[in-house]
């Protein structure tokens, strides 16, 4: 946490059109400055820059915004990231609540790691340009692969030359110690010897930055044939540098990727560097593991698609199935490209050239989802007894869909490959979401979520013949304590609360109203999510999303709130029996807003009826019916206006 006054110092230091200008080229015009839009296209500049109010306001797109936002948006910092730049910027100590004596110990050894790293990446961009050896060898191999100077220097590529000690000595000579040689993995000690020499000797070095452009490590490729070497040899990890936590490329791409709205991820180094050569610079490899949950948080910070390339040998298609698997888990959308047989994006692109290799990726780029379903179909062609089982694991992916629309397209599409009703396939996909959800609301399934309604519908018999099944309700089986009007309510501020619709941000719609007219939840847990939205709307924070809730500590609280953001928003048959017509919000989300708190409070009045008929039969005193009664009529005419659909003040 940087404190309060610190954050109000940096604020105030920062100068919008210094801090804008870094990145764009600003025209000075009368007592502010011009610019292209850095957000939308476009060619005459609408961008403005108001210096003596610290703001920027694009004319175009509407984004608008101060330094630290302009920083989040720009660069896809976070809010504490934002700030730690501005501080840096204008020299602003952060005094964060004082580290601890060893967590100081350990930034500064940090920033020792740091120190030498960078300090590696130039020497060995330098051998590689301006050593004799570096040229004859590294050089001429990086042309020989046909990458370009500019590329080889955008990515910092490097040689280390083959003589045992040659960056140790220069290291050395420069002041850095063994240790921080050795923590880098920049130098090895042989134990028997305890003789130390080069870990990449004679091998052209990409360095691996992160997405703030610091050094992390390298990765050396050997330059020749042989068998004996490994073909790359990477960074161990350390205090800086965890593999499963960088993208090769990242760093370089991650403006192409927040502009082009889409992450290209292929398998090798060279393949980063080669695409980015021939025009497709957002593209990042995932530094020779498997694909991480938190190489995925990286990407998603600039972008929700991803197009796997791959070529397409099984070993590359068991890879990508799992990487894809945990893709649709973090709610990426995947697209994938196959290439031709014995291709990959490097080797395609030094035969064909660029134009050549952006019109395959373009005609080639297709959905996951249904790339998978022409497998199954032809697996089901192979072996027919398969049948069900092979369409299950295709339902359950679709199940995985986070979107109900898309859902809906890839249900069309599955339906008329396998030649399976529609209604059917609908029903599978509801009931798997079911059971998800009861999991996610960590209860076992209740029979009604999991048995298949009608038995034709079941996973072992798909048949187009027979009566279509009605979809199950997608109603919550596992929470029903928990009064329809008030989840659905809860579901609305969870869900599209940080929405604007014509009368203003949803959350504040709904807090203020309820907190007006003093309702409140029966179910605690649905007042303590309301209170959060309420807290952060008075404290101006942002509001709860799908990540705060993810990480919240109170298990109850993160199982519901997780459940209402996968859950499908539909009518269930209690809302139809009421005639009041619900649509999805994705369609009419305004008249959702205004119709779902209508229906709340037109339901607490109810019960608040019911209590007065209640105590209205068990009262003797004459005065106290009278008074009763006349409370009755008004709830009445109150629900009265209220099923006529006016907004109203419901209850002061
Ligand atoms: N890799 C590794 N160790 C190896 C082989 C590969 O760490 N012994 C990692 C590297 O990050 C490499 C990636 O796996 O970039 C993909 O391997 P490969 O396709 O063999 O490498 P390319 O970078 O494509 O190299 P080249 O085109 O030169 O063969
Ligand atoms: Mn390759």
């Amino acid at each position: 946490m940087i404190p309060a006054e610190t954050v109000q110092r940096i604020r105030e230091a920062a100068r919008i059109e210094e801090v804008v200008g870094e990145f764009l080229t600003l025209k000075k015009r009368g007592g502010s400055y011009l610019a292209c839009c850095p957000f939308h296209n476009e060619k005459t500049p609408s961008f403005h820059v108001n210096p003596a109010r610290g703001i920027f306001k694009c004319f175009g797109c509407g984004e608008a915004g101060d330094s630290v936002s302009f920083l989040m948006k720009h660069e896809h910092y976070t809010y504490p990231e934002a700030l730690h730049y501005l501080a840096q910027k204008y020299h602003i100590e952060i005094e964060e609540e004082k580290p601890s004596e060893e967590e100081q110990q350990r930034q500064s050894e940090r920033d020792a790691l740091f120190h030498l790293t960078e300090f590696a990446q130039k020497y060995f961009a330098d051998v590689l340009y301006n050593d004799e050896m570096g040229r004859a060898v590294g050089l001429s191999y990086l042309h020989g692969r046909g990458l370009t100077d500019e590329v080889i220097r955008k990515f910092g590529l490097g040689f280390c030359k083959d003589e045992w000690t040659d960056f140790t000595d220069h290291a050395r000579k420069n002041g850095y110690s063994d240790d921080v040689l050795v923590k880098t993995g920049l130098t090895v000690v042989k134990e028997e010897t305890g003789r130390a020499y080069d870990r990449f000797r004679a091998r052209v070095m990409f360095p691996i930055f992160s997405i703030s452009g610091r050094v992390l490590g390298f990765s050396g490729r050997v330059l020749t044939k042989e068998k004996q070497a490994a073909k790359y040899v990477n960074s161990p990890e350390s205090e800086i540098y965890i593999k499963s936590n960088s993208l090769y490329g990242l760093y370089q791409a991650r403006q192409a990727i927040s502009r082009a709205n889409k992450c290209y991820l292929v398998e090798g180094n060279v393949d980063v560097v080669s695409m980015s050569m021939s025009g497709v610079e957002n593209t990042v490899a995932s530094c020779g593991t498997a694909l991480t949950v938190p190489q995925i948080r990286l990407i998603k910070r600039y972008t929700p698609n991803v197009t796997v390339l791959y070529d397409g040998d099984a070993a590359g298609i068991k890879a990508t199935l799992k990487a894809v698997d945990l893709l649709f888990a973090e709610g990426m959308h995947v697209r994938m490209v196959l290439f031709p047989d014995g291709e990959d994006p490097d080797s395609y692109a030094q035969k064909y050239g660029s134009e050549q290799l952006q019109q395959y990726l373009a005609e080639h780029e297709e959905n996951f989802l249904l790339y998978r379903m022409r497998l199954v179909g032809e697996g089901i062609k192979r072996d027919p007894i398969r049948k069900a089982e092979l369409e299950n694991s295709i339902i359950q992916s679709i199940a995985l869909v986070p979107d109900p629309l898309e859902r809906a397209a890839y249900i069309t599409q599955c339906a008329s490959l396998f030649a399976v009703a529609e209604q059917t396939l609908t029903t599978l996909v509801a009931k798997r979401i079911a059971q998800l959800r009861s999991a996610a609301h960590g209860n076992t399934p209740t029979p009604e979520a999991v048995t298949p309604a009608p038995a034709e519908g079941t996973a072992s018999q798909p048949s187009t013949d027979s009566p279509a099944p009605q979809p199950t309700p997608m109603t919550p089986t596992a929470s029903s304590t928990i009064s329809l009007y008030e989840r659905r309510l809860v579901t609305l501020l969870v869900r599209y609360g940080n929405e604007q619709i014509p009368s203003g941000r949803i959350a504040d719609l709904i807090v203020s109203d309820l907190k007006n007219d003093e309702l409140r939840f029966d179910s605690t847990l649905m007042q303590q999510i309301f209170d959060l939205y309420d807290q952060a709307i008075q404290k101006g924070e942002p509001l709860p999303d799908a990540n705060f809730f993810a990480r919240c500590n109170d298990v109850a609280m993160r199982n519901m709130a997780m459940g209402m953001f996968i859950e499908e928003y539909t009518i269930s048959n209690k809302w139809k029996d009421k005639h009041v017509i619900i649509p999805p919000p994705e369609q009419r989300l305004s008249q959702d807003v205004v119709e779902t708190v209508l229906s709340f409070k037109s339901n607490k009045l109810e019960q608040r009826m019911r209590s007065v008929d209640e105590k209205l039969k068990n009262c003797t005193d004459e005065e106290e019916m009278l008074l009763l009664l006349a409370e009755k009529k008004a709830l009445k005419e109150l629900h009265i206006t209220i099923n006529n659909g006016a907004l109203h003040r419901v209850i002061t």
